[in-house]
């Protein structure tokens, strides 16, 4: 098993290994030792998998549990899921050393991490994900969060989990198109930090070994989280591909999924660093070659025009200025301010069919 400690304010550890989910109950023990009680927050594609599972190893280490099961996907990400949930842990009289479990994926861990921050001014809580986006990206750095109907995570708050075990044996489980959407996310690492990554990545394709990939994605970050828990330099290169990315999901009223749109918003991110003179165009091939072998998209399918509005409403963006994270070569990229009067430009630059103008 791979332990990866996250530096962050409230110090934790990270464990990713085959099958170690069920020795859930005993991690758990052993790391909030005061719990007495605990309430898993499932949905209902991973509760039928897993909820009596770790239900069973909870119990077995000494540890009442309670759970709920809300719908899955995106649409449960909202005030009022979040309102049932605090009122189950009202119910249950959950305490402030006792416990809450997410398991499942980035809807899940992002509401019951939210529930957990607020609930009695905060509980501690434990992440337990099930899909590779939530184990390489959204399961670590305690970002949470709701939607609200003016947009996507825009109630939150910074609130990092107690343990998170992350099992990739469940990725067996999960639907080949949402295993692909999460290799979004570590390709986004290898572009980021590590070359070698991503040169794994394109030998290996979507069979790459497991426990070393998600380790090497968590660490690197792990490494962001420490530097800037709070998302104001360094963490905001986790942002590479996003920015583009959000445009193209939001525009397509979100029948792209997020992983595809990262995918495209990389290779429009590279291609504009390119026409701009930031990188060379060997870097924009490997990106493209890499998320293609994935299945993923290295385009979208709007101009320029209707993804601005888009892009200016992403909620990364400053007063006059956009945080692009511009791809120089594989393995660096540096963050950019770009002026709203420039943005254009480089979205120019990012669309294969606007880009030979
Ligand atoms: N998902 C990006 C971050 O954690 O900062």
């Amino acid at each position: 098993m791979k332990k990866i400690r996250i530096q962050a304010g409230r110090p934790y550890t990270v464990m990713v290994g085959e099958g170690i989910r069920t020795q859930a109950g005993r991690m758990i023990a052993d790391t909030l030792p005061e719990a007495a009680s605990t309430v898993i927050i499932s949905d209902t594609n991973v509760a039928p998998l897993y909820l009596e599972q770790i239900k069973d190893t909870i119990e077995q280490a000494g540890l009442s549990v309670y759970s709920k099961v809300i719908p899955a996907g995106e649409a449960s990400k909202n005030l009022s899921v979040y309102s049932e949930i605090l009122s189950f842990l009202a119910e249950q009289k959950l305490t402030r050393s006792d416990v809450i479990i997410a398991l499942g994926g980035g809807v899940v861990g992002d509401l019951a991490g939210f529930a957990a921050a607020t609930f009695l001014r905060g509980v501690p809580y434990v992440q337990i994900p099930t899909s590779l986006l939530a184990m390489v990206d959204s399961s670590v750095g305690g970002k949470t969060a709701v939607d609200l109907p003016a947009g996507k995570n825009l109630a939150g708050a910074f609130y990092q989990p107690s343990v998170v075990i992350c099992d990739p044996e469940v990725l067996h489980t999960l639907p080949d198109s949402y295993l692909r959407d999460g290799c979004a996310e570590v390709i986004k690492y290898g572009v980021l930090e590590d070359e070698m990554l991503f040169s794994r990545l394109m030998t290996e394709g979507i069979r790459f070994d497991r426990v070393p990939v998600i380790s090497r994605c968590i660490e690197i970050k792990a490494h962001y989280v420490a530097e800037d828990e709070f998302d104001q330099g360094l963490r905001q290169k986790l942002n590479l591909g996003h920015t583009f990315g959000h445009a193209i999901e939001a525009s397509s009223h979100f029948s792209v999924t997020h992983g595809q749109a990262v995918a495209a918003g990389m290779c429009m991110i590279a291609r504009a660093s390119c026409a701009l003179g930031f990188c060379r165009k060997s870097c924009v091939d490997a990106i493209e070659a890499c998320v293609r072998e994935f299945g993923l998209p290295d385009s979208g399918d709007k101009l320029a025009e209707e993804l601005l509005p888009y892009v200016f409403s992403d909620k990364k963006r400053r007063a006059d200025s956009i945080s692009l994270i511009v791809p120089r070569q594989i393995g660096q990229c540096d963050v950019m301010a770009v002026g709203a009067d420039d943005i254009t430009s480089w979205l120019k630059g990012a669309l294969k069919h606007e880009s030979n103008d």
